[in-house]
């Protein structure tokens, strides 16, 4: 949930601020990019050297440089309008202080005044400060302009005095900001199935009947349910793609059969469900033990139909849960996608229309959505992650208006 995201980290002037290089490192490890600013006074408690390694930007203090004859001006409105979300740790009295007065007195307060992201601040400061009527007045009016108050823990304070004032640990920080960037995300809450990929019908112990899907079209919709705050159920057939995003829970299968099992189990929990694996209609009756060796004349394979794990769904379904179907159609796609959808029962099937360019493999696909009311939405070519986006927003603005 912080991949991809640009973090601006304020420190200012409190020992908590040694504290602060984790929390860089921790930012980082989940995929955040971070600019480290520091108020003057910071400077004391931690170098710009070591925060500098850790966040690989500069890191900065001034307006401008006196020594640098160029006189190169560090631009507070750049810096605040480049990130998605600030993060003011450890933020002290005097920082949270000028934060409710608007005073400008360092850049880190100019990068503040002019940021337009989110702004979190984790106060750091003796016990005393922390319960003074000023304090708790600053950290109340912050909020109310929108700010976002990380809470202190209570323990041993530099003082040596115990009480409340100490800033959150990093980790603390870092669970903190998953859980209010995940409060606000349409799918937050939800349960959602998705499964992927081919299925393999063994013949013998080294042969299958298969499919050339590769799993990326619903391994993109995993990862943008996730991104959307849903907790996902990811089942996939071998040989596919996997997610990167690890709090994704995969369950690995091979056949339709292991496929069906795993699904079944996990959609009484479902609140939404996508099915986008190939899974293959047919498998042999019989599977050889030892590899079917050549005999002269074509070996006859008897098949057995599979069952229909979407179908099959579709008739336990109860009425709060949401099943989504794909059809790959080489014809008549709009009759059959609609024929499958109501057979199925299912709540909206994406049509699938294989090309060059859609369909198995490819990076990019080509769907129209269509609705129980048989209402059409025709998407134009795009990448499977932006194919994964659309068909979520279409299912969150009907099902979840
Ligand atoms: O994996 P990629 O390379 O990214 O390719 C993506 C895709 C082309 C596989 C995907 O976009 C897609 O179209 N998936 C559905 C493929 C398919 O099997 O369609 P179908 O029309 O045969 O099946 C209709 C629906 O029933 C599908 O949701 C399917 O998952 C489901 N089904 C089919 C057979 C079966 N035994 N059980 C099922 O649940």
């Amino acid at each position: 949930m912080l991949s991809g995201k640009k973090v601006l980290l304020g420190i200012t002037g409190s020992i908590a601020a040694y504290k602060s290089s984790f929390l860089v490192r921790l930012l980082i490890k989940h995929g955040a990019e971070v600019k480290v600013i520091l108020s003057p006074s910071a400077r004391a408690f931690v170098t710009p050297l070591t925060l500098a390694t850790l966040s690989k930007h500069p890191v900065l203090w001034e307006f401008y440089d006196p020594d640098d004859e160029e006189g190169k001006w560090n631009n507070h409105v750049d810096l605040g309008l480049w990130a998605d979300m600030m993060i003011i740790a450890p933020a002290t009295a005097s920082t949270l202080s000028k934060m409710v007065s608007g005073s400008c007195d360092n850049l880190l307060m100019g990068v503040y005044l002019s940021a337009k992201c989110p702004v979190y601040f984790a106060p750091a400061m003796d016990l005393d400060m922390f319960k003074h009527a000023s304090t708790q007045d600053n950290i109340k009016s912050l909020q109310s302009f929108g700010n976002t108050y990380i809470p202190t823990n209570s323990g041993e304070l530099a003082s040596g005095l115990i009480g409340e004032g100490r800033m959150a640990e990093p980790e603390e920080i870092i669970d903190f900001l998953l859980m209010d960037l995940q409060k606000g995300l349409p799918l937050n809450g939800k349960k959602v199935l998705i499964n992927a990929g081919p299925t393999y019908e063994a013949i013998d112990p080294v042969r299958f009947i298969g499919n050339h899907s590769s799993g990326k079209m619903g391994v993109a919709l995993a990862e943008a349910a996730h991104r959307m705050g849903a907790a996902v159920h990811l089942v996939v057939g071998p040989n596919s793609v996997v997610p990167t995003e690890k709090a994704i829970t995969v369950q690995y299968v091979v056949s339709a059969l292991e496929m069906k099992e795993a699904c079944d189990a996990a959609f009484k929990d479902a609140d939404m469900t996508i099915l986008a694996a190939a899974i293959a209609d047919y498998r042999p009756i019989n599977v050889a033990t030892q590899k079917i060796k050549k005999k002269g004349e074509a070996p006859v394979i008897e098949l057995v139909e599979n069952p229909d794990i979407l179908a099959g769904l579709g008739s336990i379904k109860n009425e709060n849960q949401v099943l989504i179907g794909f059809a790959l159609e080489t014809n008549n796609g709009i009759e059959n996608a609609i024929a499958k959808l109501h057979k199925k029962n299912c709540d909206l099937i994406v049509l699938n229309q294989p090309s060059e360019n859609s369909g198995f493999g490819a990076d990019t696909n080509k769907v129209t959505l269509i609705g129980k009311d048989e209402k059409q939405v025709e998407l134009s070519l795009k990448t499977k992650v932006e194919i994964a986006e659309e068909i979520l927003h279409h299912s969150i603005n009907t099902f979840y208006p």
